[in-house]
């Protein structure tokens, strides 16, 4: 059957991840989640001194960007890929509101993004493949056959990404979720480079009052149709 690429693109803890796991799985398509690979440049940077709270050193994190070395490796029972730096499983640690806070600046840096990209596109080369992030759909894959744009209250967003972090056992509160969700929103949306637009063609998906399944039913319905269309 002939595969096809999907972008889903939107805000930040809109679920996407989710969606576009549960996506792949069933299409037995290739899922990349880009956002973990701005993550994963982040913690590099806080690893080495490069960003923290009162300043954020870019030009050195750029000098040092071809030390990075990001990689993703299938986990059969969690039944996803886990992403990996420099050869390590990183991926709880990435997670954290920490990473959070600092993620969108570090995801202004064009040179960063250059990188990313192109390490996004050769993922995508073979089509068959789910990415979710912010820019999918407008520069890493234009021509992707299915677009969706996801998007849901910001409070929404926010209660579901504090009940996340609690349940891992967080110390965190709902008000510096919705801080830092609110904070994201803003920076992916007006950065200059590459920021959160609705891609042309998207189909959007407002998941505020809507389960996993009715949102699994409907992305599923979408790429079916694509699928049979090319
Ligand atoms: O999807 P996420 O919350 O894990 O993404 C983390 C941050 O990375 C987000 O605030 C913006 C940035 N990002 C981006 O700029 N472009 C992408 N394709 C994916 C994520």
């Amino acid at each position: 059957m002939t595969k096809i690429t999907i972008a889903i693109d939107g805000f930040s803890s809109t679920g996407k991840s989710t969606v576009a796991k549960q996506l792949a799985k069933a299409l037995g398509y290739v899922y990349v989640d880009s956002g973990a690979m701005y993550r994963a440049v982040t913690l590099y940077a806080m690893q080495n001194g490069y960003i923290d709270s009162a300043y954020f050193d870019k030009e050195s994190l750029i000098a040092q960007l071809d030390q990075i070395s990001i990689s993703f490796k299938f986990n059969e029972n969690l039944g996803f890929a886990e992403v990996y730096l420099n050869g390590k499983n990183i991926e709880k640690q990435i997670r954290t509101l920490e990473v959070s806070q600092f993620v969108s600046q570090v995801a202004t840096v064009s040179e960063v993004r250059e990188q990313l990209v192109k390490q996004q596109q050769n993922f995508g080369k073979n089509k068959g493949v789910v990415m979710d992030g912010r820019d999918i759909g407008t520069v890493v894959f234009p021509y992707a056959e299915l677009k969706l744009f996801m998007t849901a209250s910001a409070e929404k967003r926010a209660q579901r990404r504090y009940d996340e972090l609690i349940k891992r056992g967080d110390d965190v509160s709902y008000d510096e979720v919705l801080k830092n969700v609110q904070s994201r929103d803003h920076i992916d949306s007006t950065r200059e480079d590459s920021p959160l637009t609705i891609a042309e063609g998207s189909i959007k998906l407002d998941n505020s009052n809507m389960t996993l399944e009715e949102q699994f039913e409907f992305v599923l319905k979408h790429s079916d149709e694509k699928i049979r269309d090319v």
